[in-house]
């Protein structure tokens, strides 16, 4: 079989890339358009791999799209490629409007055009909405209303109505999953636990948002590879499934788990102000892939956030050459004046 890897130069689809190469003897096609986000070195172990191609252009590019299926004709498309940080998308929403709203339409209009098997959507637990911190009892089901607080949450959450409304009115046969945070290899160093890293090792102060309160349902990146594995060979059509581990943690703890780890003092820990609309808490339930796709998270969050840093450290060419462009202007833009 061929697999279309979209997004697949970012963080989660790029270790979905190397999973499915290890694990599988399918083709990867890879389209990604290499944003800020999408980076060519983190793909470059596969570059000559037989079973690897790369193309490179925008999923919302309707003549780009048509001529990357045209020319590979793939069996399943996995759609990663999205506009995936927070803060940005209350920057700038507009281009998430484009890339995850468009860009997914443009992509399951190919996908209908081309009659593939198995259109996945990777999405999620955001667009739930949060849970209050006072009701541990809480967690996101299949069935939590859609209730979006950001313009990414948002954007996200229309392309999943999208995906679903291609499935009842075209019959395409599509699935959907909703994970919680991922971590892990190949993070960019602008999401939680990578910052934290890479500010930590230059003893540089660690901006934690409000109160370091708000609660996140962290996974291992390969864990969240499997499931959508799982989810894209049997997973039901036109089902949703949840991917979460039950692994939460309060921001200011994961942060400080961090230092102890790097062996940093805990007074590089800087509350700076919040952010706007900031959902409290996470947490999904994950009893449906579990029961019928027999899914179980194999890393747990001490075993991971080591892995994590030790990658970090054994890695850092490639996030100091990130962090040493034009990151810094978005640094100084995101965090000058909080
Ligand atoms: P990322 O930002 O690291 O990577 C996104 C990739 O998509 C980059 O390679 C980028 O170049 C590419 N891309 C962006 N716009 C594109 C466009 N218009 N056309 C083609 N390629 C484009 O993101 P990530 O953290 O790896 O997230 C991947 C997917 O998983 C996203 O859809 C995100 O919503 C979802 N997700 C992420 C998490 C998480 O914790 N990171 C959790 C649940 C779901
Ligand atoms: O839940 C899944 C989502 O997880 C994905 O859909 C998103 O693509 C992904 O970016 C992530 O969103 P979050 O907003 O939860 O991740 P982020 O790493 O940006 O922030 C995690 C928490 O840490 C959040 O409560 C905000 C806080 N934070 C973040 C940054 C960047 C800080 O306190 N300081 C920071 O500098």
């Amino acid at each position: 079989m061929k697999i279309l890897v979209t997004g697949g130069a970012g963080f989660i689809g790029s270790n979905f890339i190397f999973y499915e190469l290890a694990n599988s003897e399918d083709d990867i096609v890879c389209l990604d358009k290499l944003t800020y986000a999408g980076n060519m070195k983190t793909l470059a172990s596969v570059m000559d791999e037989p079973r690897f191609a790369f193309e490179r252009g925008d999923i919302a590019d309707v003549d780009f799209v048509e001529s990357v299926f045209k020319k590979h004709r793939p069996d399943i498309v996995v759609n990663f490629a999205a506009e995936s940080h927070v803060d940005r998308s209350i920057e700038q929403p507009d281009v998430f409007l484009k890339t995850n709203v468009l860009g997914t339409q443009n992509l399951l209009e190919a996908c209908r055009r081309h009659g593939v098997t198995r259109f996945h959507q990777v999405s999620t637990d955001e667009v739930y909405g949060d849970l209050p911190l006072d009701r541990p009892d809480l967690f996101f089901t299949e069935e939590t209303p859609l209730h979006t607080s950001s313009p990414y949450s948002a954007s996200k959450a229309a392309a999943d109505l999208l995906v679903q409304a291609y499935s009842r009115t075209y019959r395409l046969p599509v699935s959907i999953s909703r994970c919680s945070n991922n971590y892990g290899p190949y993070h960019f160093p602008e999401k939680l636990i990578p910052l934290m890293i890479s500010r930590a090792l230059a003893d540089e102060p660690l901006p934690v948002y409000g109160k370091g309160e708000n609660v996140r349902d962290w996974l291992y990146v390969e864990d969240h590879c499997a499931a959508i594995d799982l989810v894209m060979r049997k997973g039901r059509e036109g089902e949703v499934y949840n991917i979460g581990g039950h692994n939460e943690r309060r921001n200011i703890d994961v942060v400080k788990t961090i230092l102890r780890e790097l062996g940093k003092p805990e007074t590089l820990i800087t509350y700076v102000t919040d952010r706007p609309g900031h959902d409290m808490r996470y947490a999904i339930d994950p009893t449906k892939i579990h029961r019928e796709l027999g899914w179980l998270p194999k890393t747990g969050f001490d075993e991971g956030v080591s892995r994590t840093v030790k990658w970090y450290l054994d890695n850092k060419a490639w996030w100091q050459d990130i962090i040493a462009g034009d990151y810094k202007d978005y640094y100084e833009r995101m965090y000058g004046g909080r």
